[in-house]
């Protein structure tokens, strides 16, 4: 199997709630490692930028207010598969679809506030993990 890596957010919601420190635990329980790792908030241009594929959803306002509404955690998780490994742990992204023992279904409240984003190919990953972060940051 491929080592891949993949960009993975903690959203506000879940940052909120201190459930950054858990998440993160489950994520390297499955076998996924912690290749980088920040804190930060976006700006609503950022959440514009990087959400800027879902633009013409009828929830895209939505999604940016809430990517703002407080801190994040962003980390690039390395590891067989990622795409689809992290994808697995973290559920279905609306959380009353989620199987049991998945992040959103342990911790995200609904389809819009639904505690993590997960890069959805290897070629959004690559472009997702240059959204946060430089070469010199990734720790192999
Ligand atoms: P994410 O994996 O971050 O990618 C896009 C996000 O849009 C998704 O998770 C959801 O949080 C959000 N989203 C998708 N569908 C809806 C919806 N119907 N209503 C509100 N938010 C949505």
């Amino acid at each position: 199997m491929a080592i891949e890596r993949t960009l993975s957010m903690i959203k506000p919601d879940a940052v909120a709630a201190g459930n950054a420190g858990n998440i993160l635990q489950h994520f390297e329980d499955n076998g996924l490692r912690i290749v980088a790792c920040k804190k930060t908030q976006l700006s609503l241009a950022q959440a514009q930028a990087f959400y800027a594929v879902h633009a013409e959803r009828p929830f895209y306002g939505e999604l940016v207010e809430f990517m703002t509404e407080g801190p994040i955690f962003a980390q690039v998780l390395e590891g067989e598969n990622a795409v689809a490994a992290h994808r697995a742990v973290m559920g279905a992204t609306n959380p009353a679809e989620a199987d049991e023992g998945t992040i959103r279904k342990l911790y995200a409240e609904s389809i819009g506030r639904n505690a993590c984003h997960g890069s959805d190919s290897l070629e959004n990953a690559a472009n997702e993990i240059a959204f946060f972060f430089s070469e010199s940051e990734l720790i192999g």
